[in-house]
């Protein structure tokens, strides 16, 4: 089995009281505890000295290579292409984008850092797996450099139509280099789909059913790998006495009211705002929850220099107030909006004692909120996952409410039949989410990208030596 050598834009944080938030980071941890190996990735840290304060940090397990961006990195990489332009198109928010030139040459310039940076640390015989956005140039700069141990890539976002794709102004020389990477992994289907379509009508290239991709003299194989979580590691976490002591303390503010939860960074792509109103709406059409129903919404600060973060904060201060304000009474709060990170073990408790999860993003690559709130479910009197359709998450979990979020009457219904479903319902639909959790695990996930890059890069490699002889032989 090669070593592997993960690469991302942030590297990996050892400190468990403080986690990295997002689904790459939660992800990506557990199997590097469980297969070793190395991690790198910035450090988080903005100064202009690469390695100022990074050391190899080492967990039991894996090395942890790290190193800072300088604030001119920091602003046009990071801030300006990856958060201003990636991010918004790959969530098919096109009316956010900030395109400037300078930011992409900043992008640029980081990927070569990042090509120099694994060049530094990896050995010929490891596998190398570059994780998200941020380094869509990185495995072209890898090649450049000679480097020939087999390449995967995958995206953790969705991937968008074709035309919004297009709207970013580099799109062709950024997907161009994507099929440098040996094998590029999706979330789902339809991020699949929208890729292919993208290949065809931008590059003039094809894809085969079989995800072979050819385009112009490239050659890459695509496929859907949709991520999981490790649900025996989120059972454990469950029964921890923190968790027990904590739900202990929560339980008597839970008692006798119909609680929804809902535990996202704070992002647009979240849908949280429509979220808050269909909650209202929920209240106005069934005046029996006054009293008795709350929705508790943590929202994890992030990105928060960027403007429409900031916007989106107000957004959602003024409208839990508003919702408050209107609906609340001395004794009850309808809204806890909780604009804090709160720890793995504190998540836990809040999911096992909410009656529904509501995780309604605009757009989600996957969305492991979804997975965590079912598994931190007592199987005996589990609550509700109410899902949108918008995440990948939901071509799985199908026994969930899905729904659409951007018909806030609807996800008023779904709230409310969630809230009166029957206990039998509320098993079943629980066991069939949870079968298919631990059906596709983060174990698995990783298992079968690796098992396929390894067959993509020795055929590809195969089908290379066959066009060279076949040249020579000309
Ligand atoms: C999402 C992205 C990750 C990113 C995370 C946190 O989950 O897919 O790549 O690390 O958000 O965002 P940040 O910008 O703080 O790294």
């Amino acid at each position: 089995m090669p070593r592997l050598f993960i690469v991302s834009n942030r590297g990996c944080t050892l400190d468990d009281a403080n986690p990295a938030a997002g689904g790459l980071a939660i992800g990506l941890k557990p199997i590097l505890e469980e297969r070793g190996g190395v991690w790198l990735g910035w450090s988080g840290c903005v100064a202009d000295d690469r390695s100022e304060g990074c050391e190899i940090l080492r967990s039991n397990r894996f090395k942890n290579p790290a190193f800072n961006l300088s604030e001119q990195e920091h602003a046009g990489y990071y801030i300006g292409f990856a958060n201003r332009v990636l991010w918004p198109v790959l969530h098919g928010r096109t009316d956010l984008i900030r395109f400037k030139a300078e930011d992409y040459a900043s992008y640029t310039a980081v990927n070569e850092t990042y090509a120099d940076q694994v060049q530094a640390h990896y050995r010929p015989q490891d596998a190398i797996w570059v994780h998200d956005y941020h380094l869509l140039l990185l495995g072209r700069n890898l090649r450049a450099r000679g480097i020939a141990a087999p390449i995967g890539f995958f995206l953790h976002t969705p991937f968008p139509s074709a035309d919004a794709m297009s709207a970013v102004p580099c799109h062709k020389e950024l997907i161009e280099a994507l099929l440098a990477y040996d094998l590029i992994g999706f979330q789902s289907r339809n991020d699949l789909a929208n890729f292919s379509d993208y290949v065809v009508r931008h590059l003039g290239g094809t894809v085969s059913r079989e995800g072979k991709v050819k385009a112009g003299g490239f050659r890459s194989q695509a496929g859907v790998f949709p991520i999981g979580i490790d649900p025996q590691g989120s059972s454990t976490l469950s029964c921890l006495p923190e968790v027990h002591e904590l739900s202990r303390r929560l339980e008597p503010c839970f008692r006798h009211r119909y609680s929804v939860i809902g535990a996202d960074r704070l992002d647009y792509s979240k849908g949280l705002p429509e979220r808050m109103r269909a909650f209202e709406w929920m209240l106005e059409r069934h005046p029996s929850y006054h009293g008795r129903a709350f929705y508790a919404q943590v929202a994890a600060p992030s990105r928060e220099i960027i403007q429409d973060y900031a916007n989106l904060k107000l957004e959602l201060q003024t409208l839990a107030g508003t919702i408050n304000g209107c609906y609340g009474e001395a004794d009850w709060t309808p809204i806890r909006f909780i604009n804090r990170t709160f720890s793995q073990i504190q998540l836990a408790a809040l999911f096992r004692l909410a009656r529904v999860g509501l995780v309604t993003p605009l757009r989600d690559g996957m969305n492991l909120v979804a997975k965590e709130y079912v598994a931190a479910q007592d199987a005996s009197n589990p609550g509700v996952l109410v899902l949108s359709r918008f995440a990948g998450a939901a071509e799985q979990l199908t026994s969930a409410l899905i729904v659409n979020p951007h018909d806030t009457e609807s996800v008023a219904d779904a709230l409310h039949q969630a809230m009166t479903m029957s206990l039998e319902e509320r098993r079943e639909r629980w066991s069939m989410a949870m079968a298919s959790i631990k059906r596709h695990d983060i174990h698995s996930w990783c298992e079968s990208f690796l098992d396929a890059l390894a067959r993509t890069a020795f055929s590809l490699t195969e089908e290379q030596n066959r066009t060279i002889t076949h040249a020579a032989n000309a």
